[in-house]
């Protein structure tokens, strides 16, 4: 009986992690722990990681298990005239009764924290679940690297404005799609105008493509400033790397420590 129970827990496990999107064994030598050792039987063998996620795979989806949601393709119903927004609080109703398909599956929308007359806006890519949670861009484990970030060069949070590419939290946290990164352009564009930051601060690669119109990758785009073309107002943009990025590759911080010297520096020369 407590094998059963056992095993159903590992399933719901499993399962778990299935669903938020795991897609690879991560030790070098993955085990069937489901399998004969819990039950008695013989120690856990080594399996090849490839098999070892199939078999997870095929046997989460044989019991039915809801798979995660797919990207829409088509996304909005109708799409409101954001730049009709005159108050960030408009621009904040106007989001929030937007049609969409991403709030089928997060807890609530994720607008923006901060200051809204800072002169230094930052851009991230989308809510993860922390933030899905509190409503609040950048709470989580990327948020606490970010406040660290920020401290670096005498930044607090209170100092600054932050919002996401994406107001929603993707299921299961994966990427947002080209298409909802297009959808959410005009918001971005209205809230960094409403806003009319001096600085534009790109966190990752999703805001910095999307505002600057191009391809590239982050870690050719950053480490410079960009031009940001605010209707007719010509702001800099520096693209810089995501936090999140960085807690997995903590050797390139001291590539993001020279993005932030030049935020710094561009402060110092418009007094900010
Ligand atoms: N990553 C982001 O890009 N934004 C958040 O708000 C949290 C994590």
């Amino acid at each position: 009986m407590q094998n059963l129970d056992n095993h159903a827990k590992l399933l719901a496990a499993l399962r778990w992690q299935v669903e938020a999107g795991a897609d690879e064994a991560v030790q070098d030598t993955p085990y069937q722990l489901a399998e004969g050792h819990l039950r008695g039987g013989a120690p856990p063998r080594a399996v090849e990681p490839r098999d070892a996620v199939e078999r997870l795979k095929g046997r989460v989806e044989s019991q039915s298990v809801p798979q995660p949601t797919p990207a829409p393709k088509v996304l909005p119903q109708a799409v409101p005239d954001f730049s009709a927004c005159a108050s960030l609080e408009e621009l904040r109703e106007a989001v929030a009764g937007f049609d969409l398909d991403l709030k089928a599956t997060a807890t609530q929308m994720v607008f923006a924290d901060g200051d809204p007359a800072s002169k230094i806006m930052f851009i991230g890519e989308a809510p993860g679940g922390d933030e899905d949670r509190q409503g609040r861009p950048f709470v989580g484990v990327s948020g606490k690297l970010f406040n660290k970030m920020l401290a670096s060069i005498g930044l607090m949070r209170e100092h600054i404005y932050i919002t996401n590419t994406i107001l929603w939290r993707p299921p299961g946290n994966r990427t947002p799609t080209e298409e909802e990164v297009a959808v959410f352009l005009p918001i971005l564009r209205r809230h960094i105008a409403l806003v009319a930051p001096e600085i534009l601060v790109c966190l990752g690669g999703a805001a910095a493509k999307a505002l600057l119109a191009t391809d590239m990758g982050i870690l050719k785009l950053r480490g410079r400033w960009h031009d940001y073309d605010m209707g007719g107002t010509m702001l800099p943009l520096l693209p810089t790397l995501h936090p999140a990025y960085l807690l997995r590759m903590p050797e390139q911080k001291t590539l993001a420590w020279r993005d932030f010297c030049l935020i710094a520096q561009k402060m110092r020369e418009k007094s900010i």
